[in-house]
């Protein structure tokens, strides 16, 4: 089997390192600590939780396909419900005042035979109730029971009720239960967290999940292959690592596809390999590209053609050199690009695309 796996979670082997945040998680849950972990796109936040919920009561929701706050408390719900079995609770009574809150159609899987449940919000759509009563049962499991919610930004797009203000009562009316809220949009989640404004200020412990150092992740890709009977030169792993800046899943693609090749692996492999992934992306970063509007595209292009990052797009010298329009568009265009997380700030405050891939491609394209 390869064990340089592309999708999810499966189990501790295959799950390099992270032990250091793994620990710091763990002593938020321990201590009672709500968290927020926030970081670049395929970095591996969602691997993370599921490691960190491997052998520890909890749950994750995954919020990017909801669209309104209903829709939220329904997947909720519906993850509850999947968790504990339609019609095994553990305490009848919430179970029962929970699922009153929704209209709950139950089926038969016709493969398994096993009851499913679908869940629409009742009570006119309203979230709050369903909320407390949700909480109420997952404050009665085991402790520190942690509820990951992931793609967390999402609720700032939701239009039907204060989605930031009801998720922070809920989370403070039930301080049993642990929240994990993640997202990738580390802007928005920072904004969210971290504004005085907003409800949820200063009210969880917040991680940015930075790549697997180097070392670690050598030890990883070396460690799997020598279990093979191969050895994956340091060369390779490093030409591995900075061809994906660190992301985790570009890491992943490269080794899957070197590990599925013949023989200890060279630097024309890497390169080849490189040369699939690439390919394999290409449909889906040429549509990317193609919808952008053409001083998006245009900024975009310039500033994955500055692999050392862009410290300030508006400046003249960098507007000539890449023949863009004037600075005042040039900024609107930015702030387009930055909504949908195609370009990002580093910490020393350049630009550069959020996706080195997407980069590779503008770059040689
Ligand atoms: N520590 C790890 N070791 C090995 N593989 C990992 C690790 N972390 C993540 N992965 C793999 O990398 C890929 C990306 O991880 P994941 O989906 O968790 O990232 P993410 O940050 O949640 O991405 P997104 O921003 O798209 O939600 C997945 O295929 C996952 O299996
Ligand atoms: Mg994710």
């Amino acid at each position: 089997m390869n064990p340089f796996i592309l999708q999810g979670y499966r189990g501790p082997d295959l799950f390099c390192d992270r032990q250091q945040e793994l620990s710091e998680l763990i002593a938020h849950i321990e201590n009672g600590r709500n968290m927020v972990l926030h970081g670049e796109r395929r970095m591996g936040k969602t691997a993370l939780l599921r490691r960190l919920l491997d052998g520890r009561p909890g749950m994750l929701v995954d919020l990017l396909p909801c669209q309104s706050l209903a829709e939220a408390v329904e997947k909720i719900a519906r993850a509850l419900v999947e968790r504990e079995g339609v019609l095994n609770p553990r305490e009848p009574s919430l179970w029962q005042r929970l699922l009153a809150q929704f209209e709950v159609r139950i089926s038969v899987d016709p493969v398994s035979g096993m009851p499913r449940a679908s869940l629409r919000l009742g009570n006119h759509g309203d979230a709050a109730p369903a909320l407390a009563h949700i909480g109420a049962y997952l404050a009665q499991l085991e402790p520190g029971f942690l509820l990951c919610l992931d793609e967390f930004q999402q609720i700032t797009r939701f239009t039907d009720g204060d989605a930031e203000a009801v998720f922070r009562e809920w989370m403070n009316a039930f301080p049993a239960i642990r929240f994990a809220f993640s997202g990738s949009h580390t802007t928005m989640i920072r904004a969210m967290f971290n504004a005085h404004s907003r409800p949820f200020y200063q009210s969880c412990e917040i991680m940015e999940l930075l790549p697997v150092p180097r070392e670690d992740y050598a030890a990883f890709i070396q460690r799997h292959f020598q279990a093979d009977g191969r050895t994956a030169s340091d060369e390779v792993v490093d030409a591995v690592y900075d061809w994906a800046r660190g992301t985790t899943h570009w890491i992943q693609s490269q080794c899957n596809r070197l590990y599925d090749r013949n023989g200890d692996p060279t630097g024309a492999d890497v390169r080849a390999v490189q040369a699939a992934v690439l390919a394999s992306q290409q449909g889906y970063m040429g549509q990317i590209l193609n919808q952008l509007p053409s001083a998006q595209a245009a900024l975009l292009k310039a500033i994955a053609r500055s692999p050392d990052g862009v410290p300030q797009p508006t400046a003249m010298s960098f507007l000539q050199a890449h023949g863009l329009p004037a600075a005042s568009s040039v900024n609107s265009a930015l702030k387009g690009l930055e909504r949908s997380e195609l370009v990002m700030r580093r910490g020393d405050g350049a630009w550069q695309l959020s996706d080195p891939l997407f980069a590779w491609w503008l770059r040689e394209g």
